[in-house]
């Protein structure tokens, strides 16, 4: 049987992420193996070239399950139909730029875009957004679309809960398909707190197998937390191809589920657990099924833990009143 489509809209398509997403969108990886996949590619017009040299080698690749490249500079146009939108595309600081031009310059990208899914998109419509600052950067797309279940916008924080599964394995020498419930708290930012204490290792309780409070305290975290300005220190440039396997990997399990007994990380409009302000998107563990996400409850927070989340979600707080002021939410 012939299935219909799926429209998938990435924004940011010409640059380094959008280079190594489409690939993987293109070829199954993102929804399955049997889903054909329609690509919209949003541009700013001077790059709508570079998207088009992209679209041929997509073209050139004649992936069976690519039913069609749409490539435009106008979001109306981009999220018409979409079902899954990926929000790469996102204005970096430069120098001399202060937190507040960067929440503005990214409020004249998000804010339209938020307004254009609502208007146009299909009504299961899926936002990641992964340009940063991304959990700000959804809120403002949220706040712009109130047609469109709050839930359905998310921020990545997959790619900081890959690293801590990597970091961990590397300190234990366990593989990293041993270990499982791995969370990722609050922001996208080096004030997120990567959590091992419900975290297991071939089903043993991770932080008791380590057993080492000054690793985690001053290696763990801080390299998970900083791992991307680390990256943009060795590459020159920031990550791009494991940005993009981590969207994949968000994207694959909200839609396809989580595997039993494990759980990801994502950043999602928090409806109150754990002390998160509601309505602010910050990352929680959750378990997916039937294309839904559900809060993993009932984890017990200890002083530890409690502190380093306190103060990645007031950063997430100050983010949005920052915005807000700029009447951007
Ligand atoms: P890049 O500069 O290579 O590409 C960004 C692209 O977005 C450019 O082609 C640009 O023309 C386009 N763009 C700008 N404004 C646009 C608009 N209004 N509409 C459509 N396209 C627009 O950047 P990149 O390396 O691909 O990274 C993209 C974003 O992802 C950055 O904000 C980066 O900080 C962020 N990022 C997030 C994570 C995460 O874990 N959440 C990880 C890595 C990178
Ligand atoms: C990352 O975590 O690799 C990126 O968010 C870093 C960045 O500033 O783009």
């Amino acid at each position: 049987m012939t299935r219909t489509p799926v429209t998938v809209t990435v924004t940011g398509a010409a640059g380094q992420i959008g280079y190594a997403l489409l690939f993987r969108i293109a070829s199954g990886q993102l929804l399955g193996p049997d889903v054909p996949v329609r690509l919209n590619l949003l541009e700013i017009t001077p790059a709508l070239k570079a998207a088009e040299g992209t679209a041929m080698e997509l073209d050139d690749c004649a992936f069976p399950l690519l039913a069609g490249i749409d490539i435009s500079d106008d979001p109306a146009r981009a999220f018409d139909g979409t079902n899954v939108a990926l929000l790469v595309g996102a204005r970096p600081r430069t120098k001399g730029m202060e937190r507040g031009d960067l929440l503005e310059a990214n409020g004249g990208i998000f804010k339209p875009q938020g307004k254009a899914i609502n208007d146009h998109a299909a009504d299961d419509v899926r936002v990641l957004v992964v340009g940063n600052p991304a959990n700000t950067n959804a809120l403002i797309a949220r706040s712009a679309a109130p047609d469109v279940p709050a839930e359905r916008f998310t921020a990545m924080t997959r790619l900081d809960h890959n690293r801590a599964l990597s970091q961990l394995s590397r300190k234990t020498g366990a593989p990293v398909s041993d270990i499982r419930r791995m969370t990722i708290w609050g922001n996208h930012s080096a004030t997120q707190y990567p959590d091992i204490f419900h975290a297991e290792i071939a089903g043993k309780n991770a932080a008791e197998t380590v057993s080492d409070d000054t690793w985690l305290a001053e290696d763990f975290i801080p390299t998970v937390a900083k791992r991307g300005a680390a990256i943009i220190e060795a590459r020159g440039a920031s990550s791009a191809a494991s940005a993009a396997n981590a969207a994949v990997d968000h994207i694959h399990d909200w839609v396809r589920g989580t595997p039993d007994g494990d759980w990801v990380s994502m950043a999602i409009p928090s409806d109150g657990s754990y002390g998160v302000p509601e309505g602010l998107i910050s990352s929680f563990p959750v378990t997916c099924a039937d294309g839904a996400y559900r809060i993993v409850q009932g984890l017990e927070i200890n002083d530890f833990s409690r502190t380093r989340i306190d103060a990645s979600v007031r950063e997430l707080a100050e983010e949005r009143e920052a915005v807000r002021s700029l009447g951007l939410v």
